[in-house]
């Protein structure tokens, strides 16, 4: 069977609801990363032919889409993250899937939003374990062995962690992979994730672990690398910031960074009450990552391009959330986003960004 690539040298990219579309996940893929997760498609949605579930789903030919510019660009490998929490619903979903080409697979079983958690989907499932294991079985036995990956966390608050357990049961159970965010449900986003959750199970599972969280840089993603032994790093909140994490995720492997001394610590993120936060607040994190302006406005510029070739109609509202996130360090970024938000055409765009990136262009 091929397997996916689940190395230290070969980053993916999170699940992001609302985020990792297609033009995102191929400008991640032209940055270097591997594997890309798609956003949180509902199982049930699936199965009633839910009107989103065709964006989410868009993708591009197995052997890629030529483009204007004569680029080849290729959406693969790709997992298809879904949720749910009944195992009648998944398994069907995980078939519906199949028949549509689609052959790796993920289960959310981390999201803390109360949207999904109320319907006992995502980070709700482990407060059920046993109806945890009844859905994986049955996506299992639905996708075979080795082609479903779990997303957890430590359990749903300090009392009930189950992560260790559970992780053990789904790997025995088949699972290809899988992917610790070692926070608690309740926490949302807020403290610090519990990186030695990540080396126990790496050193305790028979199928590869991916860690996840707070990695906003490529530095934090090897340190994590170094420090747990899990095969592979996904970048979530830091690709959004500079989908640029992924080449200099590479560059530092192909430096040697996973040997010799750790590259050296990146300043200390803002300190959090503990408070479970948000969304919103939990891109304030990622305050204190740099930014690279010449680098940031290619990034800006293929994001433009890519966006309005898969999406022409929802692409520019999209560039109007994402490029305000890229910018946000840089110098004159308060006149540049408010330009951004308000502007309402491609020309517009295009104009806005040669003025402001006119000293980086070629
Ligand atoms: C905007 C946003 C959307 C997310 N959507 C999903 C999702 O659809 N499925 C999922 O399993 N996790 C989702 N996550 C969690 C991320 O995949 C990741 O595990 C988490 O953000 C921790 O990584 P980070 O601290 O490096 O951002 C989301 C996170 C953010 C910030």
């Amino acid at each position: 069977m091929t397997s996916l690539p689940l190395r230290p040298d070969t980053p993916w990219l999170a699940p992001l609801a609302g985020w990792s579309d297609l033009s995102f996940r191929l400008l991640c893929r032209e940055m270097g990363a591997a594997v890309c997760c798609t956003e949180m498609v509902s199982a049930k949605g699936l199965v009633y032919g839910g009107r989103n579930t065709e964006e989410l789903l868009a993708c591009t030919a197995p052997e890629g889409d030529r483009l204007g510019d004569g680029s080849l660009v290729c959406d693969s490998p790709l997992v298809v993250q879904i949720f749910g929490a009944e195992a009648e619903f998944m398994e069907k979903a995980v078939r519906l899937l199949q028949q549509r080409g689609f052959s790796w697979f993920d289960v959310n079983m981390g999201c803390s939003v109360p949207k999904v958690t109320k319907t006992g989907a995502g980070a709700a499932m482990l407060r059920d374990v046993p109806n945890a294991l009844r859905v994986a079985e049955a996506v299992i036995r639905a996708a075979g062995e080795g082609r479903v990956g779990f997303k957890i966390r430590l359990g749903w608050d300090g009392e009930h962690e189950v992560y260790a357990d559970l992780a053990r049961r789904l790997a025995d159970m088949g699972a290809g992979w899988v992917t610790l965010h070692p926070r608690h449900a309740v926490q949302g986003f807020s403290g610090r994730p519990r990186f030695s959750a990540i080396r126990e199970l790496a050193s305790a599972l028979p199928v590869p672990v991916v860690a996840s969280g707070d990695l906003f840089t490529a530095q934090d993603g090897i340190r994590v690398l170094r420090e747990t032994g899990a095969s592979a790093v996904m970048y979530a909140r830091g690709a959004l910031k500079n989908p640029a994490i992924f080449a200099r995720h590479r560059e530092l492997v192909a430096q040697g960074a996973l040997e010799g001394e750790l590259p050296p610590e990146e300043p200390a993120a803002r300190e959090d009450d503990g408070r479970n936060i948000g969304v919103q607040q939990a891109f304030e994190a990622l305050d204190h990552v740099p930014a690279d302006r010449a680098e940031l406005a290619l990034v800006i510029r293929r994001h433009a391009f890519l966006a309005r070739h898969y999406s022409p109609h929802l692409a520019l509202l999209k560039m109007r959330t994402f490029v305000p996130r890229y910018v946000k360090n840089l110098d004159g970024a308060r006149a540049l986003r408010q330009q951004i938000v308000s502007c309402t055409g491609w020309d517009e765009l295009d104009a806005i960004l040669e003025r402001h990136f006119s000293d980086t262009s070629n």
